[in-house]
């Protein structure tokens, strides 16, 4: 864990509201730190490489020059990641009012032909490391009855996902575990709240490319959305009573109707739309082809 420099003279405000994310300088976490450093939180983001950290923070420092940003490098999939990033936030005295486990990715393909380790990872991180995170945070929200927590979950949470298997369950871990979460909450009567976000394919982020999905026909549908609208409409979710957030018009009520479903054929639509799609595979295959030279 390194911490990069990152502190602006802050002075003596202290009024001001603090959110963690988790995967910061990614698509959707830089969209929603936008929107959170439009309505006056300082920002605290955790991410993998320092130096799209700092860009992330360039960028988003002209939005409010008093907005204090703090860059934290960390791997999440490191087994005691989660108290070095609570460890770093105690150490600037930071109380964290909302936390968003946003950091993630994906693995396709077949079960057997995927890296093992690259899926441990990705269970490391979306399971036991927001776990861990959640956790964490949650208990100082408690007990000062005031928080918030957004779990980004995924539409593939919802049924099994042939080709998307490991990483579909794991969302559905996330989706779960925050929705019961939340229940405990309001049962309990506390001002604290845990938000699922459940986005179909998010086109413009840089998830697809890391997952090798590329190719797959979700990222061309009609149904797939972009970054600003799953963190706009998180953004809008978040003060709203709900425990889940659709992204994208319509989006929540197909949901809704989806799960009527047997559970077979929700299988088969999701096979369906994560399969390669031939026709732009061949026609970047005649484009790249050596044989008849780049760019024909
Ligand atoms: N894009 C979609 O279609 C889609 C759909 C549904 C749900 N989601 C979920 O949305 C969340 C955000 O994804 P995105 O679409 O914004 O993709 P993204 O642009 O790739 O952002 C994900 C961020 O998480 C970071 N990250 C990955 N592994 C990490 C680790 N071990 N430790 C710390 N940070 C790590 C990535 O850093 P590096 O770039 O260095 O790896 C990246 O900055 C993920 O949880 C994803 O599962 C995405």
């Amino acid at each position: 864990m390194k911490e990069i420099n990152s502190e602006n003279d802050h002075g003596t405000e202290k009024l001001r509201k603090t959110v963690l994310i988790t995967g910061g300088a990614g698509g959707i976490g830089q969209e929603l730190a936008k929107l959170f450093a439009r309505d006056g939180y300082d920002l605290v983001l955790v991410d993998r490489v320092k130096e799209e950290l700092k860009q992330v923070r360039d960028a988003l420092q002209g939005i409010d020059l008093k907005m204090r940003i703090l860059l934290l490098e960390q791997d999440l999939t490191e087994t005691d990641a989660a108290s070095k990033v609570h460890e770093f936030t105690c150490d600037h005295s930071l109380r964290i009012d909302v936390l968003v486990n946003c950091a993630g990715f994906g693995t396709y393909g077949f079960v057997n032909d995927i890296d093992e380790d690259r899926e441990l990872d990705m269970l490391q991180l979306h399971v036991i490391a927001l776990y861990r995170m959640t956790r964490l945070y949650l208990k100082e929200m408690v007990k000062r009855n005031d928080g918030r927590v957004i779990n980004v979950s995924s539409m593939s949470a919802f049924q099994p996902n042939p080709y998307f298997a490991t990483y579909g369950a794991s969302k559905s871990f996330v989706l779960n575990f925050s929705r019961a979460l939340n229940y405990e909450l309001k049962e309990k009567g506390l001002n604290v709240r845990v938000l699922a976000v459940c986005p179909t394919a998010v086109r413009d982020t840089g998830f697809k490319a890391a997952a090798g999905m590329e190719h797959t026909k979700a990222f061309r549908s009609w149904m797939s959305v972009n970054a600003g609208v799953v963190a706009h409409d998180t953004y809008l979710a978040l003060d709203c009573d709900r425990d889940i957030v659709i992204p994208g018009r319509g989006l929540g009520l197909l949901q809704r109707i989806a799960c009527r479903l047997p559970v077979s054929w929700l299988m088969r639509i999701s096979r369906s739309e994560l399969r390669e799609n031939s026709r732009f595979l061949s026609r970047e295959m005649f484009i790249c082809s050596p044989e008849k030279g780049a760019d024909q």
